[in-house]
């Protein structure tokens, strides 16, 4: 049997709710199987409505009393919610429910983790609490009393009253039911405050499991960073006496924005350096920052509805981006960003699952928390400063905030403070919010007497939806070099309008090389045909970073894709280049190691596949090994010196200098581990000190001789730490050799500490394997069994989690027919299980196109 078509949700039916609501009163009497919610909502007629039907949602609730002024009503109740008959006035209604905690798998609405009660609410989870207009556009003051006898007991806004068994809470600001939280459990608080510039003080808590306090410090100090640099550039300050972050251990997503009350998962906010990997420490501060920005990007100023999700999260992740590269390295930091667009979200929009940043319809929201809405969304944003200037994006910003504060606003809100701010007509940019797809610019040269003309012609392919696609508005940043390597035109922003389209530089000398989308100026494929002579060339005198690290990248692609078209071994032009980085001490460590970096094999298929071929995972595997052992013999006589030179004295510090020397020790290890048969990395695996480089040398360790000491000894070490073990399962399905990646992650789900309900351990375990493009794509099909097998157990538990990890599949058209056939006979096994969940049957369905 086929589950049955979910019902779609369109953007262009938008209605406002018929009410509005005055205050909001929830008492929660806290038991793990049933636990009791009342709640008192205050309605009245919303005058821009002209229904008055009264729907509220609710899901998985067992109604108990429900009241409206007092008396006791029998309401409608389906599945989805409950509808009763209203007076045309303000009235109160009234309602007691009985939900189950401990039994709710789904991680939505409330649940326990390890022993805690706490709730996640966006998108729809809200409902799985109480009976509530469940829509972002909804606001209204909450205040709450828990009942229970955890030592802690939190919600959102400000403490109002706490006892023995019972806590009160108060939110001055009006918030959509999407950003309650309550939190329940026997935790110990990491205390600080801080003071905001208007002399504010400000009570801070990291609230972690007992056992957990050692791993607060560096997410406090980031909290504190974000708040003073949200100060600083953007002029908000905080609005509450208490800001509270919660580590869960089971969670869906990175961490939630509750008000007041940020609940994260732990593995983005505990940290300590024998057990959190530098870019973990990255990672964290940059999540800590984007949750605590959400207080004016999201939460004083929301959705009116789900498909502007991009108006918070792609302004968001913009600015959880500015402040890590306030923190650390702008141009490190620039090229990591578009190594992770390229990954997720170019893949997304050239793929079956494309679609706009701001979709049209959705059957479940939570499948449109995107690369495409999180990422290109701030990439929009980047564009968007770029064209109008720092100044009047500055300007524009503040109208924003003064505008619509304590609103739920859109898209066409958002682009209206530009408009005004700069009387630019911003209609044609729209396109990039409305239009999927990534468009390929191609670019042709001319020089004539003294004059370069670049000629640019965009095009987007056609996505799921739309066939046709108007141009856009591209940004397109470029700077000149002259042959000797001195740069004659410094950077210039061209806006691009038109399909085609020619720029003209005059006044030139000779031609000149170009630098073209610098800083990746705007998120296109540039196509462009090029020598490697002249990447060599751009690797070695360009001055911005982007594009310096771009040619080495784009050199590494060539050479790689021609190595499996036309049977080229590895070429001195990339070498040369790479070994001149490499050797030059001037640069910054961090960059250099990402010029070591090569592309990953997802990029190269992708690349394949672009050109007209059929990628080979494991023929890619190979190739990438083959260059790796180039570079390495090829680098022979300087990679001791190297790693020598990145030694550090004293204590570890996650910072990005040393975090950077790190990085380049470690690239240089995994070199060298190729020719010494591992002596360096053991050595280094047995004096480490931090999670960084006992990881880098286990890393290496595994590919040679599947690392098995190492891997008890770390297992012996870690064991009690969820975390830490989080790394070893993944480690050995990721880098898994080809043949045997399926059969090693089989044997880890078999493993007593494979939990499979913690959507942590499921990741680290089979995310690693899907990861593993050669050993994934098994040519038997033993891979897309195993992850299909395992994903059907998980959607009966956990949906959200199980249509995320469904993109595994997204690529399947780009491979062979064989492999076709096996995964779509998977896909289709996976939609045929009884009582596929909507958020699965939504995604394969799409995957299948
Ligand atoms: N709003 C969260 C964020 O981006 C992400 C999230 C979405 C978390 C849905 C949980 C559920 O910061
Ligand atoms: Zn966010």
């Amino acid at each position: 049997m086929t589950n049955e078509a979910p019902q779609k949700i369109y953007l262009a039916e938008y209605k406002p709710f018929p009410f509005l609501i005055d205050g909001v009163e929830l008492n929660f009497d806290l038991a793990p199987r049933a636990t009791r919610v009342k709640s008192k909502i205050n309605f009245r007629p919303n005058p821009d409505s002209d229904s008055r039907e009264f729907f509220l949602h609710g899901e998985n609730l067992k109604l108990i009393s429900a009241k409206i002024d007092g008396k006791e009503i029998s309401p409608e109740v389906t599945d989805l919610g409950l509808t009763a008959d209203v007076p045309n006035a303000p009235f109160v209604f009234e309602a007691e429910v009985e939900i189950s905690p401990e039994t709710n798998t789904a991680l939505e609405g409330l649940y326990m983790s390890g022993g805690m009660y706490c709730t996640q609410c966006e998108a729809e989870g809200f409902r799985k609490i109480t009976y509530y207009p469940d829509r972002p556009d909804v606001m209204a003051t909450f205040k709450v009393r828990i009942q229970g006898s955890e030592s802690v007991l939190l919600s959102n806004g400000n403490p109002v009253e706490q006892g023995e068994g019972f806590a009160e809470w108060h939110d001055p600001w009006p918030k959509p039911a999407y950003l309650f939280a309550l939190v329940a459990g026997n935790l110990v608080a990491h205390p600080d405050s801080f003071t905001t510039k208007s002399g504010k003080e400000v009570e801070l808590n990291i609230y972690v499991r007992p056992g957990d306090e050692g791993k607060c410090a560096f997410g406090m100090e980031a909290l504190k960073r974000s708040m003073t640099w949200d100060e600083e550039v953007y002029g908000r300050e905080y609005d509450l006496d208490i800001f509270n972050i919660v580590a869960v251990d089971d969670f869906n997503m990175g961490a939630m924005e509750n008000k007041g009350l940020n609940i994260f998962n732990s593995s983005c906010v505990l940290a300590s350096p024998e057990t959190a990997t530098d870019a973990n420490f990255e990672r964290i501060e940059g999540i800590i920052a984007h949750e605590y920005f959400h207080n004016w990007t999201g939460n004083r100023i929301t959705c009116r509805d789900w498909f502007q999700l991009c108006l918070k999260e792609g302004l968001t992740v913009f600015r959880d981006q500015q402040f890590t590269s306030d923190m650390r390295s702008r141009a490190v930091k620039r090229i990591d960003d578009v190594i992770t667009l390229r990954a997720r979200q170019f893949r997304e929009d050239n793929g079956p699952l494309a679609h706009p940043v701001r979709p049209e319809s959705f059957v479940e929201i939570n499948n449109f928390y995107t690369a495409t809405v999180y990422d290109k969304g701030a990439e929009i944003i980047g564009m968007l400063k770029r064209l109008v200037g720092d100044e009047n994006y500055k300007r524009a910003l503040s109208l924003y905030f003064e505008r619509h504060d304590g609103e739920a606003a859109t898209i066409e809100d958002w682009l209206k403070v530009f408009e005004d701010t700069t009387g630019r007509d911003l209609s044609q940019f729209a396109l990039w919010y409305s239009q999927a797809g990534t468009p390929r610019l191609k670019v042709s040269e001319a020089f004539e007497d003294g004059t370069y003309i670049l000629t640019f012609k965009q095009e987007t392919p056609p996505t799921p939806g739309q066939s046709e696609k108007d141009p856009r508005v591209i940004p397109i940043a470029v700077g000149l070099l002259n042959p000797n390597g001195d740069e004659v035109r410094e950077t210039c922003v061209l806006e691009m309008t038109e399909e085609e389209q020619s720029f003209r530089f005059s006044g030139l000398a000779a031609k000149p090389i170009p630098s073209i989308l610098r800083e990746f100026s705007a998120p296109v494929i540039l196509e462009r045909e090029t020598t490697n002579a002249e990447r060599a060339f751009l690797l070695a005198h360009d001055t911005d970073p982007f594009n310096k690290w771009e040619a080495g990248r784009a050199l590494a692609k060539d050479t790689i894709t021609r190595m499996l078209t036309e049977d080229r071994t590895v070429g001195s032009d990339l070498l040369d280049a790479i070994s001149k980085v490499r050797r030059d001490d001037s640069l910054d460590p961090a960059f250099r190691a990402l010029v070591l970096a090569l592309p990953s094999a997802d990029d190269i298929a992708q690349t394949l596949f672009d050109a007209g071929h059929t990628p080979d995972p494991s023929r890619i595997h190979t190739a990438l090994e083959t260059v790796a052992l180039s570079y390495a013999t090829h680098l022979q006589d300087v990679l001791p010196k190297i790693y020598a030179d990145m030694h550090i004295d004293g204590p570890y510090s996650p910072d990005a200098e040393p975090a950077g020397k790190r990085a380049l020790q470690g690239a240089v290890l995994s070199l060298l581990s190729r020719l010494d048969g591992g002596n360096q990395a053991r050595a280094q695996f047995a004096a480490a000190d931090n999670m960084t480089q006992q990881l880098q040398a286990l890393a290496c360790l595994l590919r040679i001789d599947r690392g098995r000491e190492q891997l008890a000894a770390f297992e012996e070490q870690w064991k009690d730490d969820r975390l830490v073990m989080d790394k070893w399962f993944n480690l050995q399905t990721a880098l898994a050799a080809p043949e045997a990646a399926v059969q090693t992650t089989e044997a880890l789900t078999k493993h007593a500490a494979f939990d499979w309900k913690n959507p942590n351990r499921f990741r680290a375990t089979l995310g690693g394997l899907t990861g593993n493009m050669a050993g994934f794509h098994s040519p038997d099909g033993s891979g897309y069994r195993l992850v299909a097998d395992w994903l059907i157990k998980l959607d009966a538990a956990n949906p959200q989690t199980t249509a995320r990890m469904s993109t595994c599949f997204d690529s399947w058209r780009r491979y062979d027919a064989d492999r076709q056939a096996l995964i779509k006979a998977e896909l289709t096994r996976i939609l045929e299980t009884p009582k596929l969940s909507r958020d699965t049957t939504e995604m394969v369905t799409r995957i299948l196109g």
